[in-house]
């Protein structure tokens, strides 16, 4: 029997519970929103009458439409008023205590046809589901935030979920407009398994300090093309929900890059927990200052070096000079042509401070690495002088990129942060979690990424991600580092791309 979707219940109306009300209701569904106690529901209220009256100022809705989207919302604070919900979706803090004890109400509550979902990021369904005295009907509906923008709603379905069960939910996913991706219970799903190895990642190297806040943010934004950077968009998530995610994905691992990075603690413990509170990684104050670099003047050198010869040394070699700068060219072979040079700009894969011993002035050597069309990373040995680094920085934003600071480790920033995430979707498929167009399609609708992992290895090249992790993976010896071993494979078998190898 197909059941219908007419009334659905939401508990808990904070940031991602009052959008996914706004989802059912604006697709015309009844909605009944269930808070802890009046004060809790009046701030639910609040984000679904704030976020709707967003969408009627930018005229994407009328003020009529909007007086309807709301009256199809009733707010309550006794679990009682589920009894005739069709379909309840529960989106309460990530405590399983507390979501076992929601869901032995809701199975006393509610009707015995009556569907229980958890909008959980990471905590296992199946344990959630096992509280209940209707198993089969259990299952997981993760939505993403912003719920009313992001696409994606990932279907988690358990060992006992009821056959037909996890369709039912993904044609209702598909009448709210959104893409369904359906997988089994496994910690993080597909889209925070990989989004948030790569966040705490990402603040594990703020905390050795490769790099700045800013700077890891402005070198994934603008040279990945990510519609946010690591910090902010963990302050869009939620520090605490963040450091949950991590916490769960290390206890089902054991994997220490799992482990929730110990700035998230300490923020969380402050009661920074990002947007919500208003401060995290960022300020969201709205008149704090933007951050980007400081603006540069024309350096006064006479002579530029460059050490490489891949396409990169040539684009910037060009740049250079119609920008009127005189350069030198060397091969990380034989660095005599650019000694005299008053900085030296290294473009190869040899590790900059091997070149920078060269030199008779290992001061003056910066690596630089280009990142897509925007970004140029400018890594500072510890030899390198401050002036080298800030002449480079002018250099790099006299031909339009944005400059990102970070040290001389392998990978800079960018790479080290997106090869790591490949290989973990490359071992997510390798698992046989989750087919590489599932996976592609979760993190391009989940996200907001312009490209899946798989798209992204096929862009960039399989061999020289595979490189790129050796390379990290002798850098920092960190074991999921080390190349998966398909993506090894299909290198060694001289494939062209892994999505033609995989399906
Ligand atoms: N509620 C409703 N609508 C919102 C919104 C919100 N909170 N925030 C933004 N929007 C809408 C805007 O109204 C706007 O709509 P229109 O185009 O119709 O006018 C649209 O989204 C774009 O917004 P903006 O122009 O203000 O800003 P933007 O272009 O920078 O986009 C963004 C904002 C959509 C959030 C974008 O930056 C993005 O996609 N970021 C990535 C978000 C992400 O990765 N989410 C997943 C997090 S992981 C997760 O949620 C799972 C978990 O379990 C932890």
């Amino acid at each position: 029997m197909t059941r219908t979707f007419e009334t659905v219940g939401v508990v808990g109306l904070g940031t991602m519970g009052a959008g996914i009300a706004e989802v059912f209701a604006r697709a015309g569904l009844r909605v009944i929103g269930v808070e802890a106690d009046e004060a809790a529901l009046s701030r639910g209220r609040g984000h679904l009458e704030g976020s709707t009256g967003r969408a009627v100022a930018r005229g994407r809705m009328t003020a009529e439409e909007q007086a309807a989207l709301l009256g199809r919302i009733a707010f309550t604070t006794s679990r009682d008023d589920l009894a005739g919900a069709d379909l309840v979706v529960e989106a309460i803090p990530e405590v399983m205590e507390f979501k076992r004890g929601l869901f032995a109400d809701l199975d006393r509550i509610c009707k015995p046809s009556a569907v229980l979902a958890t909008n959980t990021s990471s905590l296992s369904v199946t344990a959630i589901a096992a509280t209940t005295s209707r198993p089969a009907q259990v299952i997981g509906m993760h939505f993403f935030n912003p719920a009313p923008v992001m696409r994606l709603v990932e279907v988690v379905r358990t060992v006992v979920t009821e056959d037909g069960l996890p369709d039912e939910i993904a044609g209702l996913a598909r009448r709210l407009g959104k893409t369904p991706v359906t997988v089994g219970d496994r910690a993080g799903f597909v889209v925070n398994r990989l989004l948030l190895s790569y966040l705490n990642h990402a603040c594990a190297l703020l905390e050795t300090g490769l790099a700045s806040r800013d700077d890891i943010d402005a070198a994934m934004r603008l040279g990945v093309g990510l519609p946010m950077g690591p910090f902010t968009l963990l302050d869009l998530i939620g520090l605490d929900t963040s450091y949950e995610v991590c916490e769960v994905l290390f206890r089902e691992s054991r994997e220490r890059r799992h482990a929730p990075a110990p700035i998230l603690r300490e923020l969380v413990t402050a009661g920074l927990l990002g947007r919500k509170t208003g401060r995290g990684f960022h300020s969201h104050d709205r008149d704090a200052p933007e951050t980007a670099g400081e603006p540069g003047g024309r350096p006064e050198i006479s002579l530029v070096g460059l050490v490489g010869g891949g396409p990169d040394a040539a684009t910037v070699l060009e740049a250079l000079e119609a920008a009127g700068f005189k350069a030198a060219v060397a091969e990380p072979g034989d660095l005599t042509p650019v000694a005299e040079a008053d900085v030296v700009v290294a473009l190869s894969d040899t590790p900059v401070v091997e070149l920078a011993v060269r030199l008779p002035r290992p001061e003056r050597l910066v690596g630089l690495h280009l990142v897509g069309e925007r970004v140029a990373e400018v890594a500072a040995t510890v030899v390198t002088s401050r002036e080298a680094a800030e002449t480079v920085r002018d250099l790099v934003r006299m031909i339009g990129r944005t400059p990102v600071r970070c040290g001389d480790r392998a990978g800079f920033v960018v790479n080290a942060l997106l090869y790591p995430y490949l290989n973990d979707a490359v071992r997510m498929l390798e698992a046989g979690y989750a087919s590489a167009a599932d996976i592609d399609a979760a993190m391009r609708l989940g996200c907001g990424y312009p490209a899946g992992p798989f798209e992204m290895l096929d862009a960039i090249g399989i061999e020289r991600v595979r490189d790129g992790l050796r390379a990290l993976y002798a850098e920092y010896r960190e074991p999921s580092f080390a190349p998966a071993p398909l993506l090894d494979q299909l290198v060694t078998a001289g494939v062209p791309g892994i999505r033609a190898h995989v399906g």
